[in-house]
């Protein structure tokens, strides 16, 4: 018994250091992903304009990385806060923690190299070796044609810079730990060649634009992917739960009976400034789909997102959207 109780002493020690070994190991190895890459970002009225587009509309940066209007529909951003950061994403909402969106104007990340924006953008690693957390979804612009995220870049670099210091984000345990681990070595992709190839152009968008993260539900952070698209992600806002829609091509549930110009006029009317900043009346559906920034996607892109959402698995699966709560 007394030699039982030893050893059972001696794997329980084993047990403890191996577990210390482990924390300290992903403390203070992790995240890595390699070092920046050494890369020139070119500057030319094309790449910038691209990257205006990408970011205000598409990859929709700008709408974390500026403060938005809760008293509107969708929420629009304050452009004069263009870049600046501070929006925060904290417990109230459901997060393991306190984050804040970085000041990404020349004021912000101007000292950074084109490979260190580059690495955190693709990899969710900064400047200084730590995470970012994966609300900003950096797995999916790892997954970006490297010159899209290059023309990225050259917008950001050409933006007002604007001097707004933003708190520090801090990750409450276990996060703290989990979140070194969460950052991965970007692989690459390509805007397809084809242009005439709708299904394959409305993916590589669908997937920069994260329509996968919204609308697919998450149980304790990961995605249930049997559900995918099929709606039903909740996110927590001030007096409301907000669920996101079924966007499938599942006739009854999912948006499979609307036909491409619906698609395109729910989110045209966006486009005019009156429906894009309407003051919301009290207790009416407020929304978190930053319809506003995609409503400037070219309808050629649009069109695309509708082509490859028809070739999705239809799910059915039926989901309230708005519902108050204390
Ligand atoms: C869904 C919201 C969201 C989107 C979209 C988003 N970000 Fe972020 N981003 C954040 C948050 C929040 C942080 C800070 C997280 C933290 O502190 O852990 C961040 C951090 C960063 C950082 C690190 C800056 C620093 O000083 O540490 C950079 C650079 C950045 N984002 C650039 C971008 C770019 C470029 C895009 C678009 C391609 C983008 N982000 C899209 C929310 C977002
Ligand atoms: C930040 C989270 C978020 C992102 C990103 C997002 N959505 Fe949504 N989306 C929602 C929520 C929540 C709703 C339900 C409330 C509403 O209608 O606005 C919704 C609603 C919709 C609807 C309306 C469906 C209906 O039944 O009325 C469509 C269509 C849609 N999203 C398509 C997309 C596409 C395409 C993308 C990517 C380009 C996308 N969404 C990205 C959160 C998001």
């Amino acid at each position: 018994m007394k030699k039982f109780l030893k050893l059972l002493g001696s794997v329980v020690l084993i047990l403890i250091l191996a577990l210390i070994i482990i924390v300290v190991y992903i403390k203070v190895a992790l995240p890595n992903v390699g070092p920046a890459p050494q890369i020139k970002v070119e500057r030319t009225a094309t790449n910038t304009a691209r990257g205006e587009y990408l970011a205000k509309s598409v990859m929709v940066c700008m709408d974390c990385h500026s403060l938005r209007n809760a008293s509107e529909y969708a929420m629009p951003m304050d452009v004069t806060t263009l870049g600046e950061g501070g929006q925060e994403f904290g417990k109230s909402e459901g997060f393991p923690g306190t984050f804040f969106s970085a000041n990404i104007t020349p004021a912000g990340i101007g000292s950074w190299t084109d490979g260190e924006i580059y690495r955190a953008i693709t990899t969710g690693v900064r400047k200084s070796g730590k995470a970012i957390f994966p609300v900003m979804p950096y797995h999916n612009y790892g997954k970006a044609d490297p010159e899209d995220i290059k023309a990225v870049i050259a917008y950001l670099r050409s933006i007002p810079a604007i001097e707004h210091s933003v708190p520090e984000s801090k990750s409450d345990f276990p996060m703290n730990i989990i979140l070194n681990t969460i950052p991965e070595k970007a692989v690459p992709g390509k805007i397809p060649a084809d242009k005439s190839d709708t299904v394959a152009q409305g993916k590589y968008l669908f997937t920069i634009a994260s329509c996968h993260d919204c609308h697919t539900p998450l149980e304790k952070g990961k995605f249930v992917e049997n559900l995918a698209m099929a709606g039903g992600r909740e996110f927590i806002m001030a007096g409301a739960v907000v669920r996101s829609a079924n966007i499938t091509p599942d006739k009854q549930t999912g948006i499979g009976s609307w036909t491409r110009e619906m698609f395109l006029q729910r989110f045209a009317e966006y486009r005019d400034s009156a429906r894009a900043h309407r003051v919301l009346s009290p207790g009416e559906p407020q929304t978190i789909m930053p319809w506003s920034m995609y409503a400037t996607m070219k309808d050629q892109d649009l069109s695309n997102i509708y082509s490859y959402i028809q070739t999705i698995q239809p799910i059915s699966h039926a989901v309230v959207k708005f519902q108050t709560r204390n």
